[in-house]
């Protein structure tokens, strides 16, 4: 096997994305070498280039979802043999980064590609699927006095009937994950908001109502309204930018809890006159990787079920170098519904 890759690399911080040849790590103990098949991106990915966020272990390679095939396991490692078809959330640090031909994962977060989707589709998922599950089920949510109980197992499947939920952006890829994962524990009603063309996809995947981003805070309250009076317990803002922030604390019910994954920016007067649990779920981070995320040994079988499904995929043409042009489309709010996605051996 050759000992060289080609990886995107930027060098320093607010740095340009450039193409290089770097050697190729090597497997640790309960670590995986995967050749790298698909990549998909992330708004992170665009974020730590342009506001020089979240990493500092420059020269960096960026990318944080993964498929591949298993080129060489490491001391121990007992689930995977070379020449299996993975899947894992990349990173944090470069070994472990997406956008190169080669990456290192550790098995006990990696899942086996099931035969009912491609390559492209299972790199759709794995960050979307860690981010829905982590932010609903390793923070301390509690329902009537106990703490929410995942649906990775058979035990949790249906458990929420008739309690509400309500994700904002169900077409983002953290969304379209969130809204399985509530359908599996049995959430009921399902309530989501999305630009109304998305609202089959939606529905396909477990929303019962699809109500327009465009709506004002006072709107999509009636319209909830509409649909169920039990109190909203659980509110997952899967965009939180300011404005859904805040409607999204609105709708929360007292005592209630609302999971956002970019930092607070909720009003703070009306933040301090209302008991509501607010939950930063902050990825990426050290914390993500170490956790023993269940999710990670029942996903291969839900994914085969169907029960998970990956999202939509737009395959970016140039191997690594689309990933420029990709990073570009996000930022400029240019993808819907979709998941980017590039083929790194295909780099020139
Ligand atoms: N903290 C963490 O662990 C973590 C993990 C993953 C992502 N994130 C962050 O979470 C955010 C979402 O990431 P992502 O990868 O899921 O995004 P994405 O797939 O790139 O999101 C694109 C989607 O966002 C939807 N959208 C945009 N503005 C909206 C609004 N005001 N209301 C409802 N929907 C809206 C669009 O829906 P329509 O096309 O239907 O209009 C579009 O389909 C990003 O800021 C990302 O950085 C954080």
């Amino acid at each position: 096997m050759t000992t060289q890759q080609k990886a995107l690399l930027l060098k320093t911080k607010h740095g340009q994305f450039t193409i290089e040849n770097i050697p190729i790590p090597t497997p640790g103990p309960d670590e995986l070498l995967v050749k790298i098949e698909s990549a998909a991106l992330n708004p992170l990915d665009w974020k730590v280039q342009a506001w020089g966020i979240v990493r500092e272990d420059y020269p960096i390679i960026l990318g944080y979802d993964v498929a591949g095939i298993v080129e060489k396991v490491g001391p121990g490692v007992q689930k995977f043999v070379r020449g299996d078809k993975v899947m894992f959330q990349a990173g944090p640090t470069s070994n472990y980064g997406a956008f190169q031909q080669y990456a290192l994962s550790k098995a006990h977060l990696t899942a086996k590609v099931p035969n009912n989707i491609t390559f492209d589709e299972a790199a759709s998922i794995p960050v979307g699927v860690n981010t829905a599950t982590l932010g609903l089920f390793s923070h301390g949510i509690t329902l009537d006095g106990d703490a929410l109980y995942p649906p990775y197992g058979k035990s949790g499947h249906g458990k929420y009937a008739g309690k509400p939920i309500v994700i904002f952006g169900g077409s983002s890829c953290v969304g379209q994950f969130t809204l399985q994962v509530a359908k599996l524990a049995g959430f009921s009603p399902i309530i989501t908001t999305a630009s109304l063309r998305n609202a089959d996809i939606l529905k396909e995947l477990g929303a019962t109502h699809v109500f327009d981003r465009n709506l004002s805070s006072s709107a999509l309250r009636e319209e909830i309204a509409k649909t169920t009076s039990k109190p909203l317990e659980i509110v997952y803002d899967t965009i939180s930018i300011p404005v859904t922030q805040n409607a999204a604390f609105d709708i929360t019910a007292p005592d209630g809890y609302l999971v956002l994954l970019l930092p607070e920016a909720i009003d703070p007067v009306k933040k301090a006159s209302q008991p509501k649990h607010v939950i930063f779920h902050e990825g990426a981070t050290d914390s993500v990787f170490d956790e023993s995320n269940r999710i990670w040994s029942t996903l291969t079988g839900l994914v085969e079920e169907g029960v998970i499904k990956p999202m939509r995929v737009q395959i970016l043409s140039g191997g690594l170098a689309g990933v420029v042009e990709g990073l570009d489309l996000l930022k400029n709010d240019k993808v819907s519904a979709t998941k980017l996605v590039v083929h790194p051996q295909e780099t020139a």
